[in-house]
């Protein structure tokens, strides 16, 4: 393989645009889809040349479906359609999503132009099902007004983080991505004072800074979504959320994009957040936002879009 398994750019540092685009592929024959993902990393250099400095970076994931269509390789191991998860009161549902591609730039008219020549490239073969531009908000704050991506770990942490080993040598360097569409009910959250909102999410608003266990509520955000193995080791994955909206149709949201080497930390998170821990307790936040998307994808190491494995049927297994 030309690439071996270098990874996708997962781990990046927070950029100040991103443009995510989920597609669902027609029927037909896979060639097309294929020859598009070899090609998007050239497509990428392509643009970001022009602007150095500018960090261009371009993830593409791919859903369960699609990859039986497209390899005669057998899923990853946790490669499967985003399962709904159902609380008392809320729930995270499951949308389709055969492709994903996660673009981030320091500028947004980069993001765009890689977002069109990919969609482009896709015309007649594939329908983009959402589209999101999202934007830095002041010190990488959310539309709730909070710093979000704190804890989110940086450098060779992420790497570790994201990054699939021990398995089958040929899912090695890949990764998994979720990423879920969730709209605010801005009104009800800036009616509610900002003690009561720094309860919700579990930190300070303006400092940033975390508020002690002792005093932390367990329906807060942050106390549900700290999880730990059998072992007391945490459970991380690397966040690159990113606010979105439209002034005038009065839509205020955060776009979730989460990196893990096993989604079934991500999954473990989102059993807390909509059932809860213990189930009744549910994450707070979602008494203001809503899920109205959410998708499954394998990142595979660049090496396999660039020198894919054989397609179904030529081969390969049927
Ligand atoms: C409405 C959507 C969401 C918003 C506005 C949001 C916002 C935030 C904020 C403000 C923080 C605290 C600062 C930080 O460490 O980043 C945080 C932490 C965190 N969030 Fe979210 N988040 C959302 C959805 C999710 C989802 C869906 C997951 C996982 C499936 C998740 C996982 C986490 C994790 C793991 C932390 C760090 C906890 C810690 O170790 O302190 N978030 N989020």
């Amino acid at each position: 393989m030309a690439d071996g398994n270098r990874s996708q750019a997962v781990a990046v540092p927070p950029a100040r645009a991103a443009v995510v685009l989920v597609l669902t592929v027609r029927p037909g024959p896979p060639d097309p889809v294929r020859e598009l993902l070899s090609d998007a990393a050239g497509i990428v250099r392509a643009v970001g040349f022009r602007a150095p400095g500018e960090a261009l970076s371009c993830v593409a994931g791919i859903g369960a479906d699609l990859w039986d269509r497209l390899y005669a390789l057998g899923r990853p191991p946790g490669l499967h359609r985003f399962r709904k998860v159902s609380g008392d009161r809320h729930t995270a549902v499951s949308t389709p999503g055969d492709l994903a591609f996660h673009v981030r730039a320091h500028r947004m008219d980069l993001c765009f132009e890689v977002a069109r020549r990919l969609t482009e490239r896709l015309s007649g073969l594939a329908d983009v099902v959402d589209e999101v531009h999202g934007f830095r908000y002041f010190d990488e704050r959310d539309l709730l007004g909070f710093v979000d991506g704190t804890e989110s770990p940086t450098g060779a942490e992420a790497v570790d983080t994201v990054r699939v080993t021990g398995g089958d040598p040929v899912f090695d360097g890949g990764s998994y991505l979720v990423v879920q569409k969730y709209v605010h009910d801005l009104g009800a959250w800036e009616a509610l004072p900002v003690e009561e909102q720094e309860r919700v999410i579990g930190r300070r608003k303006l400092s940033d800074i975390e508020i002690p266990d002792s005093e932390k509520a367990p329906d807060s955000h942050v106390a549900l979504n700290t999880i730990t193995d059998d072992d007391g080791n945490e459970l991380r994955i690397v966040r690159e959320n990113m606010p979105f909206g439209s002034v005038g149709e009065g839509v205020f949201g955060t776009y979730f994009i989460g990196y893990a080497s096993d989604p079934a930390v991500i999954e473990r998170m989102l059993h807390n957040m909509f059932v809860g821990d213990p189930p009744g307790n549910h994450d707070r936040i979602l008494d203001f936002s809503t899920a109205v998307t959410g998708s499954l994808f394998f990142v595979p190491p660049a090496g396999l879009l660039q020198d894919p494995p054989p397609a179904p049927g030529r081969g390969g297994e049927p």
